[in-house]
C-alpha cells in the first residue's frame, strides 16, 4: 500500500485471548488519529467458574460473537466495508483457537471486500497504543506491559523495531494476581479482587519474597511468590477475612517492590543509552495497569527519575480492536504493507523482538510449554 496517503481508515480485529473486539480507526495528516468505534465483548463471565481462561471455551465464544462485533463496529463508525482501506487482525501471539477464528474471519472479509489484510502482532498493538492516544509522539520510549499473559519491558525504537529488555521467566503478573485470588477463594479475575481486599489488610504481616531483586537484567519471576502465598495461607488455615486481607496486602506490596526494582533498572538503562533525549517516557499497558498501588509507585518512580509517566485510558490499556487497527495504520504509513498476506498463518508464539532469547515458561496463559 502507498505509505504517502494523507488519510486512512482501518478495521481492526482482536481475538487472541478472552476479549472479542473490533474497531474502526481513521487517521489523516490534518486531524491525526480518531477512534471511530471500539467494540469489546469480554468473556469474563464464561470463564469465571473455572478461575481462568479456558482456551476451548474462548475459541467457541469468539466464533459466536465475532460477526456481530464487527458489524457493530462498522455501524457505530457509520461506515461500510467499502470505505475501509485495510483489515488489520491479531495473528499472534495468543491462544491458537481464538487466533484462527480472528485471522480466518479477517481473511474472508479482506477477500470478499478486496482489501489488503494486515496481520498484526498483538504486542505491537500494545506497544503503539501510546501513539494512538498521543501519549508518546517520538521514538524511542519504554513500554512496561503487565497483563494476564505478558510481563515485559520493551524498548520501542520504531514501528516493527523493538528490543525486549526484560520478561517473566515463569508466570505473568496478572496470572500471579489471578492464581493468588483463586488460592484465597476470591472470584476471577483476581487482580481487582486482590486489590480490593488488600486495601483493608496489613502489608507488613507476611514477608513475601522479592524475586530476582539485585539481578541486573530487568527480568521478572512470580511463581516463587505464588508458592510463598500458598504456604502462608496453609500455615494459618482456616482463613478469616482479616487473614485474606493481610495476605493480599502483603502480596501486593511484594509485587509493587519487585516491579519498582525492575523498572528502576530499566529507566536507568534508558537514560544511559539515550542521554540527550528530551521528554523520556515510560508507557504502561495491560490490565494490571489498573492497579492503583502499582500506578502510584510507577508515577513516583518516573517523577524521581525525570520520566513522563504515560498511562493510556484503561480501555485502551487492555485488549481491544482499536490498538490493532492503529498498528495497521502505522504499518501502512511505514511502508510495511505489501498486500500479499493472505497466506499468513496464526502464531501462538510470536516474540516482538525476534532476536531476544526465548525465556522458559514466558508464554500466554493456557499454553504453558
Ligand atoms: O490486559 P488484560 O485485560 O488481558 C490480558 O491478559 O490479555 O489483563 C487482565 C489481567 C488479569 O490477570 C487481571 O487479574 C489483571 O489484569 N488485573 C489486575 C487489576 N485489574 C485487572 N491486576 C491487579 N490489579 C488490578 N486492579
Ligand atoms: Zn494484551
Amino acid at each position: 500500500m502507498d505509505p504517502s496517503v494523507d488519510h486512512l481508515t482501518v478495521l481492526g480485529i482482536e481475538t487472541s485471548c478472552d476479549e472479542t473486539a473490533a474497531a474502526i480507526v481513521s487517521w489523516s495528516a490534518e486531524r491525526g488519529a480518531e477512534i471511530r468505534s471500539d467494540v469489546v465483548l469480554s468473556q469474563i463471565a464464561d470463564h469465571a467458574a473455572f478461575g481462568g481462561v479456558v482456551p476451548e471455551i474462548a475459541a467457541r465464544a469468539h466464533v459466536e460473537a465475532l460477526d456481530g462485533i464487527i458489524a457493530a463496529a462498522l455501524t457505530q463508525a457509520q461506515t461500510a466495508l467499502d470505505d475501509v482501506d485495510a483489515v488489520a487482525v491479531t495473528a499472534g501471539p495468543g491462544l491458537i483457537g481464538g487466533l484462527i477464528v480472528g485471522l480466518m474471519t479477517a481473511k474472508a472479509i479482506a477477500a470478499a471486500a478486496r482489501k489488503p489484510l494486515i496481520p498484526v502482532n498483538h504486542l505491537e498493538g500494545h506497544a503503539l497504543t501510546a501513539r494512538l492516544t498521543g501519549d508518546a509522539r517520538q521514538f524511542p520510549y519504554l513500554l512496561l506491559l503487565v497483563s494476564g499473559g505478558h510481563t515485559q519491558v520493551v524498548l520501542v525504537r520504531g514501528v516493527s523495531d523493538y528490543v525486549r529488555w526484560g520478561t517473566t521467566i515463569d508466570d505473568a503478573l496478572g496470572e500471579a494476581f489471578d492464581k493468588t485470588a483463586k488460592l484465597l477463594g476470591l472470584p476471577y479475575p483476581g487482580g481487582p479482587n486482590v486489590e480490593r481486599a488488600a486495601a483493608f489488610g496489613d502489608a507488613g504481616r507476611f514477608a513475601f519474597p522479592r524475586p530476582l531483586k539485585g539481578e541486573t537484567r530487568p527480568d521478572f519471576s512470580f511463581s516463587g511468590l505464588k508458592t510463598a502465598v500458598r504456604q502462608a495461607a496453609s500455615a494459618i488455615a482456616p482463613l478469616g477475612d482479616g487473614d485474606i486481607a493481610d495476605i493480599c496486602a502483603s502480596f501486593q506490596r511484594a509485587v509493587v517492590l519487585t516491579l519498582q526494582d525492575r523498572v528502576a533498572l530499566s529507566l536507568d538503562r534508558f537514560r544511559r543509552e539515550f542521554p540527550g533525549l528530551g521528554d523520556p517516557v515510560l508507557v504502561v499497558a495491560g490490565g494490571v495497569a489498573a492497579n492503583a498501588a502499582i500506578r502510584s509507585m510507577l508515577e513516583q518512580l518516573c517523577a524521581d527519575r525525570g520520566f513522563r509517566f504515560a498511562a493510556p485510558p484503561l480501555n485502551l490499556c487492555t485488549d481491544n480492536g482499536a490498538m490493532i487497527a492503529w498498528a495497521g495504520i502505522e504499518r501502512i504509513r511505514a511502508g510495511m504493507v505489501s498486500g500479499d498476506s493472505m497466506h499468513f498463518e496464526p502464531r501462538a508464539r510470536w516474540p516482538l523482538d525476534t532476536a531476544a532469547a526465548p525465556r522458559i515458561g514466558a508464554g500466554r496463559r493456557g499454553m504453558k510449554a
